[in-house]
């Protein structure tokens, strides 16, 4: 099993900033989606060439990832993809990233780490400040979505979006997945594991009002 990652550990304080999207993409006027927690890649990477009439940005923690992410990414012709290395707490603290969240369409946190035990939950990505910080930033009508299999943190991170009056929950059932950034359900690596063990998913999505 591996190694959590601290993200309260003094070494993620300092980030790398995003480039001016129009350095990153091909088209930057593409809709945006962010995936928080981007792993290898794998997800976006196959969800980034299925849908190239959208951009997609993942963060990741773990630097090697991202560094392996990014050559995969180095020789494609589509540039609608980009990944990000960082602690997202931090990059959301950052005012220049303001805009930058003003121009996304979504957001994802796929299977966040649980962090279990109390005295650790303030390492959880979803907390108060950042929601607080995209309540303000993201613009009416942008998405969150959260997938988990740990009954608990989904409880946690669906109180603390909601206790943000600007953030709604829609029902699945009325949602169109068909213009959204995963029109064709592409899983995650966890997710994949999650399925195939035969657990249960908890998933929620919100609109900024
Ligand atoms: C359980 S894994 C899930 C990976 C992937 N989303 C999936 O569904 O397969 C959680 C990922 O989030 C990353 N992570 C944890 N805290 C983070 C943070 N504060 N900022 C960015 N990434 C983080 C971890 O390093 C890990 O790769």
């Amino acid at each position: 099993m591996r190694q959590h990652v601290n993200p309260l550990s003094k070494n993620f304080f300092e980030i790398d900033p995003i480039p001016p999207l129009n350095q990153v993409f091909e088209n930057p006027k593409l809709p945006l989606h962010l995936d928080i927690g981007s792993a290898s890649g794998e997800f976006l990477l196959e969800l980034s060439l299925q849908n190239t009439h959208w951009n997609y940005i993942g963060i990741e923690i773990r630097e090697k990832l991202v560094i392996n992410a990014n050559l995969k990414i180095n020789s494609r012709e589509k540039k609608n993809l980009y990944f990000s290395f960082g602690n997202a707490n931090n990059f959301f603290d950052q005012s220049n990233n303001k805009s930058l969240i003003n121009a996304i369409n979504s957001i994802s946190f796929n299977f966040p780490d649980p962090w279990f035990k109390k005295k650790h939950h303030k390492r959880r990505v979803i907390q108060p400040k950042f929601i607080n910080f995209l309540s303000n930033s993201m613009h009416n009508g942008s998405l969150i979505f959260i997938k988990t299999d740990v009954k608990e943190l989904f409880e946690y991170m669906e109180l603390t979006i909601l206790e943000s009056i600007k953030f709604k929950k829609l029902t699945n059932k009325d949602f169109r997945f068909n213009e959204s950034f995963n029109p064709n359900k592409i899983q995650t690596n966890r997710e994949k594991y999650v399925i195939f063990n035969h657990l249960k998913i908890y998933e929620g999505i919100y609109i900024k009002t």
